[in-house]
């Protein structure tokens, strides 16, 4: 069997972290989600305030700021998860917050934004061996990988996924208010200009809206493994 590289993208809080971890960790494969990547851009700056919640993003003050935000992703042995890592430091749950999850989209439209966290997500996932998640990784990000999957489901299940998430992290959140950012954020994901959120023709879908979490992992292991024979 080869290795193979593997591309899953979707809406928002479909599952597609999970998926994709769970997926890395059966086939020993290295894990890369690229939207902890722009949420750490927008902690960044959130922390610095050059953006504020309730405000427009200034472009030009997020771009000159790019060459200070160095990303990391390592491996925890306590909670056997990858955890990103901003300037040094462990932000897993601080890039969850509300806050950045209203700054994100918007941050993440910004041209110069994209260009560098594209080259960075390139590098990662230049060899086989690696399954990363995010937006336009199937379209733009590695066009060539061998599988491409493309996740959906119920936005009332998505919301209850991401309340239940929220609360694990201790963060309190109104059900509207979550559904709200997650439509917005779909919306936004999907009509920017610069490499909006859309199934690559070549994808296959999941739509895991009646699906417990193992039935997923035993399909997406089926079609991972059809591609490492074929
Ligand atoms: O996957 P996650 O919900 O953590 O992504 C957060 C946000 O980052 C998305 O809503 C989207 O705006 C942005 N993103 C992106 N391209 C990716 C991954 C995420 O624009 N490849």
């Amino acid at each position: 069997m080869k290795d193979i590289i593997i591309a899953i993208d979707g809406y928002s809080s479909c599952g597609k972290s999970t998926i994709t971890r769970d997926l890395a960790n059966a086939l020993g494969y290295v894990y890369v989600d690229t939207g902890a990547m722009y949420r750490a851009v927008t902690l960044y700056c959130l922390e610095k305030g050059i953006i504020q919640e309730g405000r427009a993003v200034d472009a030009g003050k997020v771009i000159r700021e790019l060459l200070n935000i160095h990303i990391d992703f390592k491996h925890s042995i306590e909670t056997g998860k990858t955890e990103t890592y901003l300037n040094g430091k462990n932000v897993e749950n601080d890039i969850r917050s509300m806050a950045v999850n209203e700054l994100v989209s918007p941050v993440s439209a910004i041209h110069e934004v994209r260009k560098v966290m594209v080259y960075l997500q390139r590098k990662m996932g230049a060899n086989p061996g690696v399954v990363m998640d995010g937006r336009d990784i199937g379209t733009t990000v590695l066009p060539h990988a061998d599988l491409k999957i493309f996740m959906t489901a119920d936005i009332k299940v998505r919301t209850q996924r991401r309340m239940l998430e929220l609360k694990e992290r201790g963060i309190k959140a109104k059900e509207q208010e979550v559904e709200r950012n997650l439509l917005k954020r779909d919306q936004e994901d999907m009509n920017r200009e610069e490499s909006p959120l859309k199934q690559a023709p070549d994808a296959v879908v999941l739509d895991n809206t009646n699906l417990t979490h193992e039935e997923q992992l035993a399909k997406v292991l089926r079609w991972a493994k059809e591609k490492m024979i074929g």
